[in-house]
């Protein structure tokens, strides 16, 4: 399979990075092709509400950036990382704002989606706060891809209790938990 990563962290090598780098490395131990973009690095304009989407005008998206280049990609996924750390109760607005450009996929005319229906997606959420505390973004990003693109979950991964960078390495468990989870996708 071919799989599209997004770290939605500020942190480049933090908890988030960690963790759906050990995803990806289970991923790669069962032979899929994978490719991980770090949000952060990407200068993304966001999106400007013109239209052009949903209006049939671009095949994705009239954005010009690094985003709008990643679109084919993610349409020619057959699965989709997305990693996200908590900030201000949510995900990071990293996250969201390449969540917007997912617009792109939604058929806002009759509430359907184009491209994603039936690839797999997983998810992963980093919080300081004990895991449980903050299920609200994990539930936000099933209804997300599983309800609004009707994606199939292959994996919810929530990790708690880390602040510092480097803290997920003291919670080996979560990390080699997190193989397994790309370790099993099929
Ligand atoms: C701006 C900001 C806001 C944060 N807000 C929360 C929060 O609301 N709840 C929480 O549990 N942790 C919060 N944190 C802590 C991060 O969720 C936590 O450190 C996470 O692991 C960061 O992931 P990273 O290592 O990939 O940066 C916040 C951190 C930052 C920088």
């Amino acid at each position: 399979m071919k799989v599209i990563a997004f770290v939605g962290s500020s942190r480049t090598d933090g908890n988030t990075s960690k963790v759906v780098g050990a995803v990806c490395a289970g991923m790669k131990e069962s032979g899929h092709s994978v490719e991980i973009c770090n949000l952060s690095e990407l200068d993304n304009k966001g999106c400007r509400a013109c239209g052009s989407c949903q209006a049939g005008k671009v095949e994705y998206c009239a954005v010009d950036d690094r985003v709008t280049a990643l679109l084919p990609k993610v349409a020619d996924a057959d699965c989709i990382v997305l990693g996200t750390p908590v900030y201000m109760m949510h995900l990071s607005g990293t996250a969201k704002n390449f969540i917007d450009r997912l617009f792109a996929f939604y058929v806002q005319s009759n509430h359907t989606a184009r491209c994603l229906p039936g690839k797999k997606y997983i998810t992963v959420t980093c919080s300081g706060a004990p895991v449980g505390a903050f299920n609200n973004v994990t539930e936000y990003l099933n209804q997300l891809f599983e309800g609004a693109f009707q994606m199939k979950n292959s994996g919810n991964i929530i990790v708690g209790n880390v602040l510092g960078k480097d803290d997920v390495l003291n919670q080996r468990d979560i990390l080699k938990s997190a193989e397994d989870v790309g370790r099993k996708l099929k």
